[in-house]
C-alpha cells in the first residue's frame, strides 16, 4: 500500500524574476527573464511527496481568479486529492521571487491562503484521518496550523511542523508535533539567537528547543545537508551532496515532501532523512520549485551515479 500524506498549507503562483544582482533600495536593474511557476510551501511539499510515491491529500485555498484554477489543475495532474482545496472569492496567493546567482529573495502575498480557517481543517477531518502523516507550514493562519496539528495528533497521526517562513510559533504546539523542522535562520529566530554558524551553538539551540518540549528536531542546513536531534540525545547527521546550483527555490519543500513520503512509507527516520537530503540536492540543479522535484525512479538512478 502507498503511504498517505496529508498537507495543510499554502498554494501560490510564483513570479520568478532572474536578475544579474539583488537591487538595493532605490536602485533599478534590468532583469533577464520572468517565469510563472506553481508554488507555495504547502503545494510544493504535496507535489514532492506525490512524485516520490505517496498518496497525497491537500487541504488549502485558492482564489476564484485564473491562477486558482490553474494551480488546482497542476495538483490534480500530480495525482493529488484536491477535495480539501477551497475556492475563495479573493485572489490566489502570490510569491514574488527574485533569483540571482543561485540565491533568492521571496515576498509572499497570502491572498486566499490567509482565508484558510480551522473550519476548513475540521470540515476535511476525513482526509487527515485517512493519512499516515500530516505536514504543516506557516504560510496559512496560525489558528489553522494549530487546528491541523491538534486534530492530526488526536487522530494518532505522525506530524511534521515546518516553521517556515518566520520560524516562531507557540511552544504549546510541540505537544502535537513529532518533528519540528526549522532551517538555521528559523531555529535562530525560535531560540532568539543571532546566528548559528558554529556547530556548538547549533547544538545548544537544539537543546533549548528540546527543553521547550520538542521531541525531535531536524535542522536543514542548505548545502551542508541536515541534522536530526532527538530529545534522548541521539543525533543523526546527513552531509550535503555537491551539486551545481541553479535555483534553490523549493529545496526545503522538496526535503519535506520527501521526508514525509519516505517516513510514512516505513523507512527509518535516518533513512528518510537521507532521501530528503538527496531529493532536495537534486531539485536545486533545476529551475523552479515543483519543476525541479524528482520522481522516485529518477532519484534512485541519481543516487547510484
Ligand atoms: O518554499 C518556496 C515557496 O515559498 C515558493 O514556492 C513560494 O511560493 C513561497 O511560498
Ligand atoms: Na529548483
Amino acid at each position: 500500500v502507498r503511504p498517505v500524506v496529508a498537507v495543510v498549507g499554502s498554494i501560490n503562483m510564483d513570479f520568478v524574476v532572474e536578475s544579474p544582482l539583488f537591487p538595493l533600495p532605490g536602485q533599478t536593474v534590468l532583469g533577464k527573464s520572468i517565469s510563472y511557476f506553481p508554488g507555495g510551501k504547502g503545494a510544493n511539499q504535496a507535489v514532492a511527496a506525490a512524485r516520490l510515491g505517496a498518496d497525497v491529500r491537500m487541504i488549502g485555498a485558492v482564489g476564484g481568479d485564473e491562477f486558482g484554477g490553474k494551480l488546482e489543475a497542476v495538483l490534480r495532474k500530480e495525482g493529488i486529492d484536491t477535495r480539501g482545496v477551497r475556492v475563495t472569492d479573493g485572489a490566489t496567493g502570490i510569491a514574488s521571487i527574485l533569483v540571482s546567482g543561485g540565491e533568492n529573495t521571496i515576498v509572499v502575498v497570502p491572498g486566499a491562503n490567509g482565508a484558510l480557517r480551522p473550519e476548513d481543517v475540521h470540515g476535511n477531518a476525513g482526509l487527515i484521518e485517512a493519512a499516515d502523516i500530516v505536514l504543516v507550514q506557516l504560510e496559512i493562519p496560525f489558528e489553522t496550523v494549530e487546528a491541523a496539528l491538534r486534530l492530526a495528533k488526536t487522530a494518532g497521526k505522525k506530524t511534521v511542523l515546518n516553521p517556515a517562513p518566520a520560524g516562531v510559533f507557540p511552544d504549546e504546539w510541540l505537544q502535537w508535533t513529532d518533528i519540528v523542522t526549522p532551517n538555521e535562520t528559523e531555529l535562530a529566530a525560535l531560540v532568539g539567537a543571532e546566528r548559528l554558524d558554529d556547530p556548538a551553538v547549533l547544538e545548544s539551540a537544539m537543546r533549548k528547543l528540546h527543553d521547550r518540549g520538542a521531541e525531535r528536531i531536524i535542522v536543514t542546513l542548505g548545502a551542508n545537508g541536515a541534522v536530526l536531534s532527538a530529545r534522548n540525545g541521539e543525533i543523526v547527521r546527513v552531509p550535503g551532496r555537491k551539486v551545481e546550483v541553479v535555483d534553490t527555490t523549493g529545496a526545503g519543500d522538496t526535503f519535506h515532501g520527501a521526508l514525509a513520503a519516505a517516513w510514512a512509507g516505513g523507512a527509518s527516520l535516518a533513512e528518510a532523512l537521507q532521501t530528503a537530503v538527496d531529493a532536495s540536492a537534486l531539485s536545486v540543479t533545476r529551475q523552479g520549485a515543483q519543476t525541479g522535484m524528482p520522481a522516485a525512479a529518477e532519484l534512485e538512478r541519481w543516487r547510484r551515479e
